[in-house]
Formats: C-alpha cells, structure tokens, sequence
C-alpha cells in the first residue's frame, strides 16, 4: 500500500468531523472519495496528504513524493505558466534546463499550448489556469496525488477532457490518487474504486469497486452503474443532496 488511514478521526472545535477511518491507496490506485458538503471529504483529503494532523489514529505513507491540485488553481500570480508548472521542480533541486524542458513536456501533455507558457495567471482562461496547477503536480513525478474537486468549476466539455488527463497520466506513471469530488459520474469515470463518507454516521458507508477500468467505461455503462446505486439506501444521502440542488 501507499497510503494507509488507520482509525483515524477528526475534530473541530470539539466536533467531530469523522471517526474511525480505515483507508488505503494501493499501488497505481484511483480512489474517489465522494459524500455530501460538510461530511469531511477535504479534511480527510488533508489528513491524507499531511497537510493536517488527526486527532486519532494514524497515517502510513510508503511514497517518496505527492502533489496536490485543489478546487481553485491556487498559481504564484507572479510567476508565468511554465514557472509556475515548474516551481515544485525548483524545490526538488534539479536543473533549469530539465526544468523547462519537463515544464514544457508536462504542459503539452494537459493541453496548453507553447504560446500559453510565457502568460501569467491573469492572462489564461480558468481551464488553461486549471490545466496548469494539474501540469504543476504531474511535473514533480508523483507516487501519489491528491485531487480536491479539481474540476468543479470548469465547465462540462472541459472538465471531461481535464477528467480524460488525469485517467491517462495515471495509467501511464503509474502513481495512486485520492480523488474528492461531488460527482458520481465523475467518480465512476475516473476510479478504480469509490468511497462514500457520511454525514450521518460520521465514516465511510460505502466502498465499492467500480467494475472495469478508467478510460475504458462507456457513457452508457457509467450511467446505468449510477441508476443501480440511486435505489441503494447508502448512497441516499447522496441523491438527496441532488435532488435539494435541483429543486
Ligand atoms: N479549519 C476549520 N475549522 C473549523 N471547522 C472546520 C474547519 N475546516 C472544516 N471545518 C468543518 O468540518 C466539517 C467538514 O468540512 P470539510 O471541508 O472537510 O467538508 P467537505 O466534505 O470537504 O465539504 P464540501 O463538499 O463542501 O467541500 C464542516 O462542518 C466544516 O465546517
Ligand atoms: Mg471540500
């Protein structure tokens, strides 16, 4: 394993977010994590990644790097697209040659075009800035990544592209991925497995693995895995969440 959350729970000002938490990444794993807003998907996200300390229980990491791409593209405004793609290439030491050389590779590989490199965040669309903090944490090749609704604000042709990257970076490098999204059909695109967290019971209610393998699903199979799951009472929390967003 690469990861692994052993009974680990959380607290906020004395309330418990979650409690005993038992979750594990294995080798070239995609895990998407899914549950409504405010069940403790990015606290649990930032126990994983060591960005937060648990009240309880413990985390194993058997990895040497991971990366982070959060909802918003959080990019040094000061910095031009192939900087900031290559800023965490900076802190592991290596050249600028090779960094701009897997600045440019990285870039290429999510989509941005050579022209888009020499812009500064202000200057890129959202997409091209969201392409970029993907191209920034691919570029440090990590054994691990950490995906917070990376494309919730990106709109639906896009985000089926920027879904399609990830599914390829992570067939190809091989690394694991724990993916929060609101998503199912996201989650059913891009993983190999799915958690469900709860707000009612304070854990993971559901774990599932998602028959076949990212990038090989067709719509129609996606889809009708989603329509099994809505009569299946623990996923309702998720449903009724839906269904309060489209009333
Ligand atoms: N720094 C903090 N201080 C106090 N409470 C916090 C803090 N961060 C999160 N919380 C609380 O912990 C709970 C879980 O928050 P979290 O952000 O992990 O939820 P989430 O599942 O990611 O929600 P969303 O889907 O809306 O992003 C919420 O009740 C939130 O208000
Ligand atoms: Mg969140």
């Amino acid at each position: 394993m690469k990861l692994t959350l052993d009974g680990v729970g959380h607290a906020f000002l004395g309330r418990a977010v979650f409690e005993n938490i038992d979750l594990s990444l294995a080798e070239g794993e995609v895990v998407a994590l899914i549950g409504p807003s405010g069940c403790g998907k990015t606290t649990l996200l930032q126990i994983a990644a060591g960005l937060l300390e648990p009240l309880r229980g413990r985390v194993r990491r058997a990895y040497r790097r991971h990366a982070v791409v959060f909802q918003e593209p959080r990019l040094l405004p000061w910095m031009t697209a192939r900087d900031n793609i290559a800023y965490g290439l900076r802190a592991a030491g290596s050249g600028k040659r090779s960094q701009a050389e897997t600045a440019e590779r990285r870039a290429a590989e999510v989509g941005l075009q050579a022209g888009d490199l020499d812009k500064y965040p202000a200057e890129l669309s959202g997409g091209m800035r969201q392409r970029t903090a993907v191209a920034r944490a691919f570029a440090v090749d990590p054994d691990v990544v950490f995906f917070d609704e990376p494309f919730t604000a990106v709109d639906v042709g896009l985000k089926r592209t920027l879904q399609n990257l990830v599914i390829e970076a992570a067939a190809r490098d091989h690394f694991s991925a724990l993916f929060v999204t609101h998503d199912l059909s996201e989650a059913v695109r891009v993983a190999h497995r799915l958690v469900v967290l709860s707000n009612r019971t304070r854990g993971i209610v559901a774990n599932r693995v998602i028959a076949g393998t990212p990038g090989t699903r067709r719509d129609r199979m996606i889809f009708e895995t989603i329509e099994g799951w809505s009569r299946d009472p623990v996923f309702c929390e998720l449903f009724d969440n839906e269904r309060q967003h489209a009333l």
